[in-house]
C-alpha cells in the first residue's frame, strides 16, 4: 500500500519525503488555504520540489491538484485541468464526484491528463470513475467514520467491485482524509492501493507506548550488562 501525504505545506512534504519516503501529495483547496500562500504560488512550488528531486511525473510521483471547486461546467473544468496539468507532469487532476466532474475526468483522460475522482462516499459513486479510465479514485474515511459510520466494509466493496470487473490497479483506490491507524488497517486489510493523510497521522501511526516502555526496559538491562567496550 502506498502513502501519499495530504497537504500543501511545502515543508511538510519535504519532511515527509525525506524521512519516510511518501509515494506521492494530494491537496485540495483547504490544504492550499491552510499553506497560507496564493494557490499558482503553492502549486509551483510542488511542481519545483518534484524537479529537484528528479521525481516528475504522474507514474513517479503523483501530487493530486484539485481545480476550482466552483466551476459546474465540463467544459470549463477541462480547461482549467489542462491548465494546470501543464505545468508539471506530476500533476493529477482532481475533480469532484458529480455528472460534470465525471464528464470532465472522462474527456481529460481521452486527452491524456491523468484524474483523480475525489468527494467520493459511496461504492457506487465509486464505479463511474473506474468505467472511465481515471487514474485515481479517493472515498473519503475519516469523514465518514466521524460522523458514525464504520467504513472497514465501504472499502471492501470497492477493492471487490474493481477487482469484478478489471478495474483493480487500473483505477487506484485512494482511501483519503485517513485519521488514524485503526484505518490504515482498515484499508490495507481491503487490499486498498493507496492512503493519504497529513503528517501527524501518519508520526501517530508509528507510536505506541510500549515501544518506549520496552526501550526503557531494554536500556537499564544494557546498562547492568555493558562493563566494558
Ligand atoms: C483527499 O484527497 C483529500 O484531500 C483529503 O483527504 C480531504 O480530507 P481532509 O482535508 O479533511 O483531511
Amino acid at each position: 500500500m502506498k502513502y501519499f501525504l495530504d497537504s500543501a505545506k511545502i515543508n511538510e512534504i519535504r519532511e515527509a519525503y525525506d524521512t519516510f519516503g511518501i509515494d506521492g501529495v494530494t491537496t485540495n483547496p483547504n490544504h492550499i488555504k491552510l499553506s497560507g500562500k496564493p494557490f499558482y504560488t503553492v502549486i509551483q512550488e510542488l511542481a519545483d520540489f518534484v524537479k529537484e528531486k528528479d521525481i516528475e511525473g504522474w507514474d513517479k510521483f503523483p501530487i493530486s491538484v484539485e481545480i476550482n471547486p466552483h466551476l459546474d461546467d465540463a467544459d470549463e473544468m477541462v480547461a482549467m485541468g489542462k491548465k494546470i496539468a501543464a505545468m508539471s507532469k506530476s500533476f493529477v487532476i482532481k475533480i469532484p464526484c458529480t455528472q460534470a466532474g465525471i464528464t470532465a475526468a472522462r474527456r481529460l483522460e481521452e486527452q491524456g491528463v491523468r484524474t483523480n475522482v475525489t468527494l467520493v462516499f459511496s461504492a457506487s459513486q465509486a464505479l463511474l470513475p473506474a468505467k472511465n479510465g481515471s487514474l485515481f479514485v479517493s472515498p473519503f474515511i475519516g469523514w465518514k467514520e466521524n460522523s458514525g459510520e464504520d467504513c472497514a466494509q465501504y472499502i471492501q466493496d470497492i477493492v471487490t467491485i474493481y477487482e469484478n470487473y478489471g478495474f483493480f490497479g487500473k483505477t487506484q483506490i485512494i482511501c483519503a482524509a485517513v485519521r488514524n491507524g485503526k484505518q490504515f488497517v482498515d484499508c490495507a486489510v481491503a487490499g486498498a492501493d493507496i492512503v493519504t493523510a497529513g503528517l501527524q497521522v501518519y508520526k501517530d501511526s508509528f507510536y505506541h507506548p510500549f515501544t518506549d516502555y520496552g526501550l526503557a526496559k531494554f536500556q537499564a538491562a544494557w546498562d547492568e550488562t555493558i562493563t566494558e567496550e
